[in-house]
């Protein structure tokens, strides 16, 4: 390799990741601290000229940070799927392509929303409580509390994308029926082969009743489901026709049964949370699981942290792809870590014939369509 490339990195992202650039002679500069770095800061490395950037989604990557980099900055790397805290349009004027890690998290992630729905549904938190606390006294059919069950009831995926699907196949193995939604694309050979596999179970005795999956419009989904989980990413209106901005609102709140239950592990503004505590508070739906929040961390004084919705209510530390592999491999096949320095090294050193437009991670590949 001819040149030695700058990099700096604004959270750690795992010594067996990093050493596959230290390993390739970059300069790797990473920001110490467990909290994100403070953006003048990140203005300041740009300016003394660094090639690449990783970033994560705490990271306002927009036009004051383009401009600082210009002329030097080739790539943003982010460790993360979604990328809505990095300005597509600015990255596109400035012609910086920018990476994300989908599909190396999808289980990691579609799996916890399966487990926190299970935790919320069966009040593993208040069991728990239960026995730590010592007020448990007595074995009894029905106190002090009792869970829904998961086998036999409703799912209702908002998003049918990578991690969608993927929750609907664990869904499929815990014996629910599924109605789909998605905004922009109907994908009915994945759920035409789901159908197939349900009912095959079903021919040989696995199911006691035909299970189904289909497409719904979301109004369907939210008055008949018995689970709700969100997988769509957050679009601000003027983004895309299809904003998720607050998508769950009073309106579509109110829509969902009283028995109902709402998880979110997508991006939290997806959901309007004074609607939702409103809702947890009147009891218009069961209860609600979060992984993800319009602010994070969640502030102190959050409506969520009502203790009247305590029990109604689990809260997460944006944790569902938060698995040992799944974060930190160094294998691009396998790690969100391998996968965003492999997707810096292919910018930075021209792989794939130096054309954006092949490389399997870059996001924004219109602003590099030759054709445009
Ligand atoms: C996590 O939320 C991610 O986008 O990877």
């Amino acid at each position: 390799m001819s040149k030695s490339f700058r990099v700096f990195v604004t959270c750690d992202i795992g010594e067996e990741a990093l050493n596959v650039l230290r390993d390739r002679r970059y300069q790797v500069e990473v920001y110490p601290g467990p909290q994100a770095p403070p953006k003048k800061l990140i203005l300041e490395k740009l300016r003394s000229g660094v090639d690449g950037l990783i970033t994560t989604l705490r990271d306002q990557i927009d036009a004051e940070v383009f401009e600082a980099g210009k002329g030097t900055l080739k790539v943003v790397s982010q460790i993360a799927v979604g990328f809505d805290n990095i300005n597509r349009a600015d990255a596109n004027r400035y012609k910086v392509p920018f990476t994300h890690t989908p599909d190396v998290l999808t289980e990691a992630t579609s799996e916890f929303a399966f487990f926190i729905l299970a935790a919320l549904a069966r009040k593993l938190w208040d069991a728990e409580h239960l026995v730590r606390e010592n007020r448990w006294d007595y074995w009894h059919p029905y106190l002090p509390f009792l869970g829904d069950e998961v086998t036999g009831k409703t799912m209702a995926v908002i998003g049918t994308g990578r991690i969608g699907q993927a929750i609907i196949k664990k869904c499929t193995g815990f014996d629910m029926h599924i109605l789909c939604y998605d905004p922009v694309f109907q994908n009915t050979k994945f759920v035409d082969a789901i159908q197939e596999i349900k009912d095959l179970r079903y021919k040989h005795g696995l199911y006691q009743e035909r299970m189904t999956i289909k497409y719904v419009t979301l109004e369907d989904a939210l008055r008949q489901a018995d689970y709700v989980s969100i997988h769509v990413p957050l679009i601000r209106p003027g983004e895309s026709d299809t904003p998720t901005l607050h998508l769950f609102n009073e309106r579509l709140l109110r829509m969902m049964k009283p028995t109902a239950y709402l998880v979110n592990t997508s991006r939290g503004p997806v959901v309007d949370e004074a609607a939702l505590a409103k809702a947890l508070r009147e009891r218009w739906i069961a209860g609600a699981a979060l992984d993800v929040f319009e602010q994070e961390p969640l502030p102190a004084d959050s409506p969520l942290r009502d203790p009247a919705i305590a029990d109604r209510c689990r809260l997460f530390p944006h944790f569902a792809s938060a698995g040992k592999i799944t974060r930190l491999s160094a294998d691009p096949n396998r790690g969100m870590a391998g996968r965003c320095v492999q997707g810096l090294i292919d910018v930075l050193e021209k792989n794939y014939g130096g054309d954006y437009t092949k490389m399997p991670w870059v996001v924004n590949k219109e602003a590099f369509n030759r054709a445009a």
